[in-house]
């Protein structure tokens, strides 16, 4: 049968023969029209370089210019950012869940292949983004979660480690542990209320930092072909319920990508963006001629009337939490956008930037 992967090859074939396996599936035809290349990412995209000299987007842009794939590109930038201890809200070092268990969320979108893959609350694998990508090639499954992805993961020779937290994020989780009462636990409501105040507390003492509770890169890029691919990869909230799955890995929330009219992602409160499914909205905005920036704005409108419990407003009514997207069109033409101030990053032929969003609402959320 065409294409079909036996149990025995799949279990043989380690993380090196990914790509062999993609190439063997044959070409995909691709019809594309020139653009200016370019790749938006969240912030950290770029501010982290793992030791190296180069940030997610300006190793994503080189090799995009360089006729790489978009999709490989990209993840080989993010890659940077998941490896990298000093951020802690991605890949090694991400603030763990509420058991001290780093729990990694992540999925990725080829546009000219139509195709996706995506793995969430995988444990112990550095590199979510390659997993997400291997499940894309190797398998009929859009979504691998929990021990299963582990085990997919460790059958193609990645690598598992028992514990991906640091110094820096373990000695987070130990303050915001020490600071809750564990008998919430019986209370799912109120426990995740008393840990995300304690979350804000710990945020206003600068003890973490604001961007990394929910903390994700997305990274989205288009090829000087026109070709169109994004991924998105996350520790998730810093210590939620373990098993707990924001938008990240779920195609239309924390990613989509439409490989004949542009990517969206978001980085922020992934149960909101999950509502909504705002990254698919902000896509078809854009296939209805809407520019990136407006597309994007119009999701965050949504979120704001979508967003009626007490809990999530501040004293003025409006969403309390930081939410962001990054979106880009086939043309090349980006934005990003936020519920309060912030910044994005992108990398074109006048190299690596970080530019502030447009926001919906000035100031920023309510401690
Ligand atoms: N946006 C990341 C998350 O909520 O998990």
């Amino acid at each position: 049968m065409k294409n079909k992967i036996t149990r025995r090859s799949f279990v043989a074939t380690g993380a090196t023969a990914i790509a062999a396996t993609a190439i063997a599936q044959g070409p995909t035809v691709i019809r594309r029209s020139p653009a200016k290349p370019i790749v938006i990412s969240s912030a950290n995209g770029n501010r982290f370089k793992n030791g190296g000299d180069m940030t997610c987007v300006e190793k994503a842009y080189s090799l995009i210019t360089q006729g790489g794939d978009v999709l490989d590109a990209l993840i080989a930038g993010v890659n940077i950012v998941e490896l990298d201890p000093l951020d802690d809200s991605v890949g090694y070092g991400g603030l763990p869940n509420a058991e001290g268990v780093v729990q990694l969320d992540s999925s990725c979108m080829h546009g000219p292949k139509k195709r996706a893959g995506a793995v969430a609350a995988i444990e112990g694998v550095r590199t979510p983004s390659l997993v997400a990508k291997a499940v894309m090639d190797l398998t009929d499954h859009h979504l691998l979660v929990g021990k299963g992805a582990q085990q997919f993961a460790r059958d193609l020779g990645f690598k598992i480690e028992d514990d991906l937290n640091t110094p820096n994020s373990r000695e987070k989780w130990l303050e915001w542990k020490r600071r809750t009462d564990p008998s919430h636990y019986l209370d799912p409501k109120a426990r995740a209320d008393a840990g995300y105040h304690v979350a804000l507390q710990m945020i206003a003492e600068g003890k973490i930092d604001r961007e990394h509770l929910y903390g994700t890169i997305n990274c989205d890029g288009v090829s000087p072909k026109g070709e169109i691919c994004g991924v998105t990869t996350t520790s998730g909230l810093a210590w939620k319920i373990p098993g707990r799955v924001g938008d990240s890995p779920i195609l239309g929330a924390g990613l989509y990508v439409d490989g004949e009219v542009g990517a969206a992602g978001s980085t922020g409160r992934g149960e909101a963006n999950l509502y909504n499914l705002c990254s698919f909205l902000i896509v078809e905005n854009m296939r209805r001629g809407m520019h990136p920036k407006d597309a994007a704005m119009d999701a965050l409108r949504r979120v704001k009337q979508n967003t009626i419990e007490k809990r999530l407003l501040n004293s003025s009514g409006n969403p309390n939490f930081g939410l962001n997207f990054y979106a880009v069109n086939a043309a090349g033409e980006y934005a990003g956008v936020s519920m309060y101030p912030s910044h994005f990053a992108v990398c074109t032929e006048r190299g690596a930037q970080t530019l502030d969003t447009e926001a919906l609402f000035q100031g920023k959320p309510e401690g």
